[in-house]
């Protein structure tokens, strides 16, 4: 496996890998989430390349960045074992230089759900995901459906900017319990990793309501809170049936397609889950 620091090492490896080169982009502290698209991307295409950059742009002040978990000699050791091709680990003054063209996308998309609270981060991530289609130049991009958000404005980018780019989704992964895997489940124990699986066990509850037939979204919104109420450290970010191409909120459950989506703090620790109906 290559590990390639730099852009000009990147864009030099490119060159080298002739055939479909399928993208894996990741902050690093990889998980069983990551490794599951690492496997997707191995199986669609002749090379594998992962990203690890803990990207600035896409936290505010406020947020995670300094502490965001960092263990790149693990997370190294880890993809040699999954025999990807190169692993792409550039610094920040690389990816952010002042010559570069600090291009992101914007879309109606990104103000909502995640953009309330996060108004930032959509900007963020459109920017840097752009710069590493641009310098990775893949055939084919893997991101995990537990992101929903991320993934459909990225889709979205690609159609919009006429990439040649292919997108594959992944199932979210999720531990015995039912917590989908995150980076930042390294901040929990194991014990409030599965207090915290109540979120997917909540969203589940909805699930079995829909599937006997219920349509009302607040009545289900509402058996949602009740649900995760019963542990005290949470804290409800959004709960939200909205339809799966607009974002919008939708009163009443339609043969449409719909995200059910939600954000919890379970202490300091956002977590974020989902599921398609
Ligand atoms: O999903 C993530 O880990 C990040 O948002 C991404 C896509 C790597 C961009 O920094």
């Amino acid at each position: 496996m290559k590990i390639l620091y730099s852009i000009e090492e990147c864009i030099s490896w490119r060159k080298s890998a002739l055939g479909s080169v399928g993208f894996v982009p990741t902050m690093g502290a990889l998980h069983q989430g990551h490794l599951s698209l690492v496997k997707i991307a191995k199986k669609n295409c002749d090379y594998t390349i992962v990203s690890i950059f803990i990207n600035p742009t896409q936290f505010s002040e406020s947020e995670d960045f300094s502490s965001y978990p960092s263990m790149l000699d693990k997370d190294i050791k880890i993809l040699k074992e999954e025999l990807i091709d190169a692993v792409f680990i550039p610094s920040e003054n690389e990816i952010y230089n002042k010559k570069s063209d600090d291009y992101f996308y914007e879309t109606p998309l990104s103000n909502k759900l995640e953009g309330i609270t996060r108004p930032h981060f959509f900007k963020g991530v459109t920017m840097v995901v752009y710069k590493l289609f641009n310098i990775v130049n893949p055939t084919h991009v893997v991101f995990g459906e537990k992101d929903a958000q991320q993934l459909i404005i990225i889709k979205q980018m690609i159609k919009h900017n006429k990439s040649s780019i292919t997108l594959i989704s992944g199932k979210t992964i999720r531990n015995k319990h039912g917590l989908a895997h995150s980076s930042r489940n390294a901040y929990l124990s194991v014990k409030e990793q599965k207090e915290a699986s109540k979120i997917f066990q909540s969203l589940m509850l909805i699930k079995r309501l829909l599937d006997g037939g219920e349509q009302n979204s607040q009545l289900l919104k509402n058996e949602f809170v009740k649900s995760i109420e019963s542990i005290a450290a949470f804290k409800l970010d959004y709960i939200s049936i909205a339809d799966i191409e607009t974002l919008d909120e939708i009163s009443k459950i339609h043969k449409k397609k719909t995200l059910v989506s939600t954000a919890v703090f379970f202490k300091e620790v956002r977590l974020i889950d989902n599921f398609i109906y």
